[in-house]
């Protein structure tokens, strides 16, 4: 195929990966048209909402490219057809969860969405179109794309001939909170295919805002790897901190230093080594769990086994944190006030998918625990949706609180789970006030300094530190 003029763009979901990525393609481009639907009308016509605060992502930086890009080249609608049918390019940027049902439940992801909207572009498309892998997918899920776009014998209306497809690959590496900035200046671009014109179409439009140098070409089977691996590594790096963690608290050293010890080694490098409840986010266990069914899948169960202790690991992580704070508090809690600060998570987004925050707030409530839950983003909607979802017997209450010390009011014990910015350097002279003695503050983000807790009678427990 030769190279195309690419002029009109269309996102199929409009996601925490759709919205952002494409609003800055929009900022960055503003001679292309963009189009970003989805099957979902609320979300859509929360992305339209007149008042920026309502779009349905908050993710720093983003309202203002909103502001700056809707209406004049980004456009939000549930107009599959005549988007497809117009674009040039089409990008896929759907949910791709683990599945629950069926052949590969619990590991595999489960690609219902990806396929829908294959066979969308391929019902819906003219002329030649370019279709991007978006969405984080199994390993040589782009030759299934390719068969459905093939097989649907699709004729051009306007040039009375088949439509054609290529098929790039072109993982997201943004990471929620600082999407903005991470789609601005990534670390590089992965573009995996086959067709040179088509890579260079892509190419042409990364290489407006990101360094020539930073824009990886690979084939389309590395491309699809590569973000499952990525993510394994990083996942594989907190999981190892979060087990020093353990045996720091067990052997009286400390993890703040043990990891500033280890990250000055330029070999292991700093991030990513905050000990903490254990990762959350919709991908990281996801993406490790679905490399682990590939490995079963090409026969490498060793591989398959090495990277479910991840997971593991992590879930492991969020029990230990639950039967601390039982045993601290004298092996029950129920009937006792718990605050909960931190529902997201991590900082700076309002996503909750596999927060720490639910797990083990559904343990405390299993226990009969009433819960005060305090986060500045996250709407009392979710987290009902969050417990509701969640499969457990619940004994306990909980309600949503409007601040920190309405969260602390009465409380036996507060619990920091996501590393907000509003609860470094709270006063917690005013604070313990207002709890119930002997009183708790059980702290897995190291948020607290023991400092500031000097003048109180509050008992203070801290991830990777002990009491
Ligand atoms: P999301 O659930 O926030 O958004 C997906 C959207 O796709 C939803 O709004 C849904 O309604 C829509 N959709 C599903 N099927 C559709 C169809 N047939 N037609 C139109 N719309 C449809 O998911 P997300 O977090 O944006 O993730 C999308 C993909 O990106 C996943 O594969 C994920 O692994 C990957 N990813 C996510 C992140 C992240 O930080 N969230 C980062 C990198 C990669
Ligand atoms: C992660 C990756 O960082 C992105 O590159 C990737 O694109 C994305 O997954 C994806 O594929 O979805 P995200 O999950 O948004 O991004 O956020 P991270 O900053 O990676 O944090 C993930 C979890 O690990 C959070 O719960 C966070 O609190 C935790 N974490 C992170 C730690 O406990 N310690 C750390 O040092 C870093």
């Amino acid at each position: 195929m030769n190279s195309k003029t690419i002029r009109k763009i269309c996102c199929i979901g409009a996601g925490y990966v759709g919205g952002p990525t494409m609003s800055v393609i929009a900022d960055k481009c503003p001679d292309l048209e963009v189009r970003v639907v989805d099957i979902n009308k609320s979300r859509i016509a929360a992305w339209n909402d007149n008042d920026l605060s309502n779009i349905p992502i908050f993710e720093p930086g983003l309202a203002q490219i909103v502001a700056r890009t809707r209406g004049r080249n980004l456009f939000f609608s549930s107009e599959m057809e005549e988007a497809i049918a117009n674009a040039d390019m089409v990008f896929i940027s759907v949910n791709t969860p683990t599945k629950t049902k069926g052949l590969g439940a619990g590991q595999a992801s489960d690609l219902r969405w990806v396929e829908a909207s294959a066979r969308q572009v391929a019902e819906f498309a003219r002329g030649h179109t370019i279709v991007v892998e978006k969405s984080t997918l199994p390993v040589r899920t782009a030759q299934a794309i390719k068969e459905i776009l093939m097989s649907t014998k699709n004729v051009d209306q306007k040039n009375k001939s088949d439509s054609t497809f290529s098929v790039l690959s072109n993982p997201e590496f943004l990471a929620e909170g600082t999407a903005i900035n991470d789609l601005e200046e990534p670390d590089r671009v992965l573009i995996g295919g086959e067709d040179s014109d088509a890579i260079n179409d892509l190419v042409e439009i990364y290489s407006r805002w990101v360094p020539i140098n930073k824009i990886i070409c690979t084939n389309l089977w590395s491309s699809e790897l590569s973000k499952l691996v990525a993510n394994a590594f990083l996942a594989q790096r907190i999981s190892s901190i979060n087990s020093i963690s353990a045996f720091c608290e067990s052997s009286g050293a400390d993890i703040q230093e043990v990891a500033n010890a280890i990250g000055t080694d330029k070999r292991i490098g700093n991030q990513f080594l905050n000990a903490g409840p254990g990762f959350g986010g919709s991908c990281f266990k996801k993406d490790i769990l679905n490399l682990v069914y590939l490995s079963g899948y090409f026969g490498l169960p060793e591989v398959a086994d090495y990277w479910e202790q991840v997971v593991l690991m992590n879930t492991w992580q969020q029990d230990r944190i639950y039967r601390i704070v039982l045993q601290k508090l004298f092996g029950t809690v129920n009937g006792k006030n718990i605050a909960i600060l931190g529902f997201s998570f991590k900082a700076n987004t309002n996503d909750t998918r596999e927060s720490p925050a639910i797990r083990i707030s559904c343990d405390l409530l299993e226990e009969g625990a009433s819960l005060a839950v305090y986060d500045p983003k996250v709407s009392i909607e979710r987290i009902r949706e969050d417990f509701d979802n969640y499969s457990f017997e619940n004994q306990g209450k909980w309600k949503k609180a409007n601040s920190i010390p309405d969260a602390l009011k009465n409380a036996d014990a507060v619990l920091i789970i996501t590393n907000w910015a509003e609860f470094y350097g709270l006063d917690w002279d005013y604070l313990a006030t207002l709890m119930r003695s002997p009183s708790w503050i059980f702290d897995t983000r190291s948020v607290v300094n023991r400092n500031e807790i000097k003048n109180t009678d509050l008992n203070l427990w801290k991830l990777g530190e002990g009491s």
